[in-house]
Order: structure tokens, then sequence, then C-alpha cells
């Protein structure tokens, strides 16, 4: 393990955290729901697999079972390749128009699960994740965000300071959940692996797990809208974060009825997307 390892040690109130999160029904028959559920969706290896994570979360002794270890390549079929290439086509980032309803634990357990399931370096899974949903905790958020979102509009002049004070640029209070994504930059899990040469990789695993969060919510018919006009020490302050821990995302969450068709930065003129030819090189960096 290399010196600097410390990992994010878990004070007993968070593991009973972890154990009973306050936003998740404490019942059994949540759990054998979202295992039914998962069930029907993954067929019975996945759903068994989550159910005995979660029965070892619990502390019931379940024990994860030997899974094979290859799966054959060609087993998507022609629609379900289809499906994920629309889902990545079709995400959004989405900071309007969410609507009311709640979402359900199991449906944001199962997102949660997609996120946790994110490649890492050195197996590390530096991430943590912050469910939000106390509306108190929402506006003293939001009220970050004002204060930060006004020092970046100074930045601006004239017309383009206009147009950025007409941008919508989070959905704090509207979307029911927000979700805080954090970071162990130090992590003794993965024994230092992959990160000697270059430290930022455990911050770029866990943009991996925000990413497949955010496909999986599309899946979902959930809005996924990335808030980054924040200053971090103050979302510390109001999630109790500690020091070295590392802020990575902020992201509102709900069900929306609608995701546009391009991003709304595009629709409102402030950039352009770029053409995949523009980002691609043959051989050397810049020879197109
Ligand atoms: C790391 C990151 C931070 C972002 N921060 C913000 C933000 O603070 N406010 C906002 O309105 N959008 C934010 N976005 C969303 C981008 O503006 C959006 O992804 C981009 O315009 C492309 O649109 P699309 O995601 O709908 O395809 C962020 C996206 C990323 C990946």
């Amino acid at each position: 393990m290399p010196p600097d390892a410390p990992a994010m040690r878990k004070s007993a109130a968070t593991a009973n955290e972890i154990a009973s999160p306050r936003w998740m029904p404490r019942s059994t028959a949540y759990e054998r729901s979202r295992t039914t559920d998962t069930r029907r969706r993954y067929g019975r290896a996945h759903a068994q697999e989550i159910g005995d994570g979660f029965a070892a979360r619990l502390g019931r002794g379940g024990r994860a079972r030997k899974k094979p270890c290859v799966t054959r390549s060609e087993e998507f079929s022609a629609e379900e390749r289809e499906a994920i290439y629309r889902v990545i086509a079709s995400r959004r980032d989405v900071r309007r128009d969410f609507r009311a309803d709640e979402v359900p634990d199991d449906v944001l357990l199962r997102v949660l699960d997609a996120a946790h399931r994110a490649p890492s370096v050195g197996l590390s899974q530096p991430w943590r994740f912050i469910v939000v949903r106390d509306p108190s905790t929402r506006d003293a958020v939001h009220a970050a965000f004002t204060a930060a979102n006004e020092r970046a509009a100074e930045r601006y002049a004239g017309e383009q300071a206009a147009a950025y004070r007409a941008l919508r640029l989070e959905g704090i209070r509207s979307a029911p959940v927000n979700l805080c994504v954090v970071c162990d930059d130090r992590p003794a899990r993965g024994h230092g692996l992959g990160r000697q040469t270059m430290p930022e990789m455990v911050r770029y695993s866990t943009v991996c797990a925000v990413q497949n969060l955010w496909l999986a919510a599309r899946a979902e018919g959930l809005g996924v809208g990335w808030v980054s006009i924040i200053e971090p020490d103050a979302l510390r302050a109001i999630l109790a974060i500690p020091a070295e821990i590392a802020v990575v995302a902020y992201l509102c969450i709900g069900y929306v009825d609608r995701f546009a068709a391009e991003p709304d930065l595009v629709t409102a003129g402030w950039e352009s997307a770029l053409p995949l030819a523009d980002v691609v090189d043959r051989e050397r960096y810049g020879a197109g």
C-alpha cells in the first residue's frame, strides 16, 4: 500500500448510513421488490448478485457467488445495440421541466448501481454518492449556486453577459433528487495501481461513474443536469464533506416528459457541437 493511502474512513455514523440510508425504506419488502424487479430485467444471476450485495451491506451475511469469468461477445442483439446507441445519442443535460413526482428508491438504486459498476483505476472505486432530497438542503445549495453564478456572470460583458444570464444552468430546487458525487483522491483500495504516474485517474474514474449514471438515468426516463457553478467548499460545508474528499459532481435528477433533440447551449446559440471528423486524428496529434 502506498504511503499516501489513508482511505476515506467510515465513522460509525457513516457505516450505519450505508447499511440503512435515511432515504431508503428499511423494510425487507423493499429489498425483495428490488431483487424481483432486477431479476425480471436482467435475469436471475444478476439479481442474485445485487441481492447478495445488499444482504452483505445490510449485515445479513450474504456472500457474492462465483460468476462466470467470460460472457459471449455476440450476446447483444441488433436491437439491443441500437438501444444503447440511442440512449447515448438522446442523453441530454437537463435543467428544466422536471416533473414533481418522486424518483422511487428502486429506480434510484438501479442508476446508482450502474454508476458503481463503472471502471476505476486499480479497482479503487474511489467514489461516494450523497443523495440529497431535503428541500432545505437543496435551498442551501441553490443559494451557493446563485452566489457563484453571480460572480461568473460578471466575467461576461455586453450581449454575451445578457446571453449568459438568460441561460438556465441548474435545476437544484425543481428536481426532486440531487446527488453529490465525491471522490477520495488517495484511496487505499487499488493499492496505488495505475495512479503513480497519473494521480488524476481516480477523479477520471469517478467521472466514469457519473457517465454510467447519466446513461442509465436516460434509459429510465430521468433527466440529469450537472451543476458545476458552485464553490466546492460551499458544498463541503452544507453536506459535511471532509476536506480531503474531492467534490466531482453535483447532479439534479428527476423525471421529465421530453428530452431536447440537441444540447440547450446549441439551441440558445451559446456554442455549437463539433462534428466527429474534427476531433479524430490519424497517427499524430492534429494530423486530421
Ligand atoms: C463536467 C460537466 C459540468 C457541467 N456543468 C454544467 C453547469 O454548471 N451548468 C449547466 O447548465 N450545464 C453544465 N454541464 C452540461 C453541459 O453544458 C452539456 O453537457 C453540454 O452543453 C452538452 O449538452 P448535452 O449534455 O445535453 O449533450 C456540464 C457538463 C459536464 C460534463
